[in-house]
């Protein structure tokens, strides 16, 4: 048994119904150079994703086009039938080479890549399916009835939205019910202040992309490099346990494909930031 557990960041409850621990994990990194293929250390993934359930994590997010189809196919061989994991996935970027990502929201897409999924992950239900990216090409409404049509068929049992502004989250909800938000959020980009002020009052999940960057505050001298030491902690770390003391709607799912990468990162929900040294790294000072 390891000491380090995931458990410490606390619970959120999905769509005011599904208890998730705050802490989760982010499977886009389980694969090749550029998001595209098989993992360099296939070994090592596997590893990585069947040490979640010893580290209390049991929220995964992934996408169909991560890989693509490779992240969740991972997914279901080190951890199906999943015995109480909560796994999110997305649908809605079709990819067509490495570090190329191209929206399509057509309905019909969308419908047919959520039935993949559940096919893929093996599941009767998808716990969370997210709309990857609003398509500005198609009526926005024609894609939020889709994902409405996804709910009311069983296909999915929870829907959110990826990099959205607050009146795109609200134009959603007028259509389905908005579980979660996942915009890119972390010390160094707080661009989505506003939706996740907006997520908190609305009880909606905010899950932070990219939540390790802590950018230049991470500077010789600067606030991340002066405070991490009093805590033992790497400056990644204390960039996670700044999303999680930021906000109770926070659901960060950092992403590794490494064992160790994972243990320290999941060790960082121990970590309690005081309010002054939240302060200055609120400040930047
Ligand atoms: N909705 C969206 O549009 C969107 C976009 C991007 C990502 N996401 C989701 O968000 C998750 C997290 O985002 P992200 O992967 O971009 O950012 P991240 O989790 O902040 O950073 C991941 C990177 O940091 C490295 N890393 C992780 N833990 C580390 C550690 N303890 N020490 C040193 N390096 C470490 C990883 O490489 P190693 O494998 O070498 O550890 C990887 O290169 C993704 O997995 C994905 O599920 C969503």
């Amino acid at each position: 048994m390891t000491s380090v557990n995931a458990a410490a960041s606390g619970t959120f409850k999905i769509g005011g119904e599904q208890p998730v621990t705050r802490l989760g994990f982010g499977a886009m990194r389980i694969t090749g150079p550029g998001i595209w293929g098989e993992p360099e250390d296939r070994a090592e993934a596997l590893r990585t994703l069947k040490a979640l359930p010893e580290f209390g994590v049991n929220f995964i997010d992934t996408a169909d086009s991560y890989g693509p189809e490779i992240s969740e196919r991972l997914i279901r061989e080190a951890l199906h039938p999943y015995g109480g994991l909560f796994i999110a996935t997305k649908g809605g970027l079709m990819r067509p080479g490495p570090n190329n990502w191209v929206s399509n929201g057509q309905p019909e897409y969308l419908i047919a890549q959520a039935h993949k999924s559940r096919d893929i992950l093996d599941v009767a239900s998808i716990d969370l399916w997210q709309l990857h990216r609003i398509d500005p090409n198609v009526p926005r409404d024609e894609q939020f009835a889709a994902v409405r049509q996804l709910i009311d068929t069983g296909v999915i049992r929870f829907a959110g939205l990826s990099e959205v502004s607050v009146e795109e989250v609200k134009a959603a909800q007028a259509v389905f019910p908005v579980a979660t938000v996942q915009n890119r959020y972390n010390l160094a980009d707080r661009g989505s202040e506003d939706v996740l002020v907006y997520c908190e009052a609305q009880g909606i999940g905010f899950i932070p992309w990219y939540p390790l960057a802590a950018g230049s505050l991470a500077r010789p001298g600067g606030p991340v490099e002066a405070i991490a030491p009093r805590y033992g902690a790497t400056p990644g770390q204390i960039a996670l346990a700044w999303v999680l003391k930021r906000s109770p709607v926070m659901l960060p799912i950092p992403g590794t494909s490494k064992h160790a990468h994972l243990e320290e990162n999941i060790a960082a929900a121990e970590i309690k930031l005081s309010d002054e040294d939240l302060a200055a790294l609120d400040d930047g000072t």
